[in-house]
């Protein structure tokens, strides 16, 4: 079992997200670390996956060999930033079964707004991994599991890039069976709900539209 919060310390981790943090880092550049970092994050939302043994026969002997048990994974996207994680960690899963969640956060309240929600079918015999670079208030990421339950989800791991106390401590309270990856949990929110220091919008800086 995971824990409930699981800070990715690894040194390129760490590494790559300073490079991101930094309001030099171009759009393209942003872009390219978000896919080379969800890699490394998506190897640590996968430990403790089930695992079987099936027969294979390499070129020397026949062999037990371990694989993965049971159905194929779903990977969730929270529109629209959840994207950016999304691509890179398909690379390592390409068999992954994919869903999007879009929500919208309303400036004024900072509550999410639903606008689409289409998930892969058997939901409930699936590990779940639903991704979305910034847990911030926890809002959003709270609904959008809210939906993923009602949906069937049973097993569900939340991945983000960094998180803020705030959104940890909500994510907490609302859903303590969901584990969190991050590669760091920053000081706070600021008066507009971003996490500082933390790197601005994600969405704009991945898809350049600020
Ligand atoms: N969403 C972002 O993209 N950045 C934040 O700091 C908070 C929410």
């Amino acid at each position: 079992m995971l824990d409930h919060l699981t800070v990715v310390k690894h040194p390129l981790v760490q590494h790559k997200l300073t490079i991101m943090r930094d309001k030099e880092t171009s759009t393209a550049g942003f872009r390219q670390l978000l896919r080379e970092i969800s890699l490394l994050l998506a190897y640590e939302v996968t430990r403790e996956l089930d695992m079987t043994e099936k027969t294979i026969e390499t070129p020397m002997q026949p062999m037990q060999a371990p694989t993965l048990d049971g159905k194929k994974l779903a990977l969730i996207s929270i529109l629209r930033a959840g994207n950016g994680l999304m691509d890179g960690i398909l690379e390592l899963i390409p068999s992954a079964r994919v869903g999007f969640v879009g929500l919208y956060r309303d400036e004024e309240t900072l509550e999410p707004v639903e606008y689409y929600f289409k998930v892969p079918e058997d939901l409930g015999d699936r590990l779940v991994i639903a991704v979305d670079p910034m847990l911030a208030t926890g809002n959003s990421s709270v609904a959008a599991i809210d939906k993923l339950k009602e949906a069937g989800a049973k097993n569900i791991r939340f991945l983000c890039l960094l998180a803020a106390p705030e959104g940890v401590k909500r994510m907490k309270e609302a859903h303590p069976d969901v584990p969190i990856v991050t590669a760091a949990v920053d000081e706070k929110l600021n008066e507009h709900g971003y996490i500082v220091p933390g790197l601005g919008d994600a969405g704009d800086r991945m898809f350049g539209t600020k």
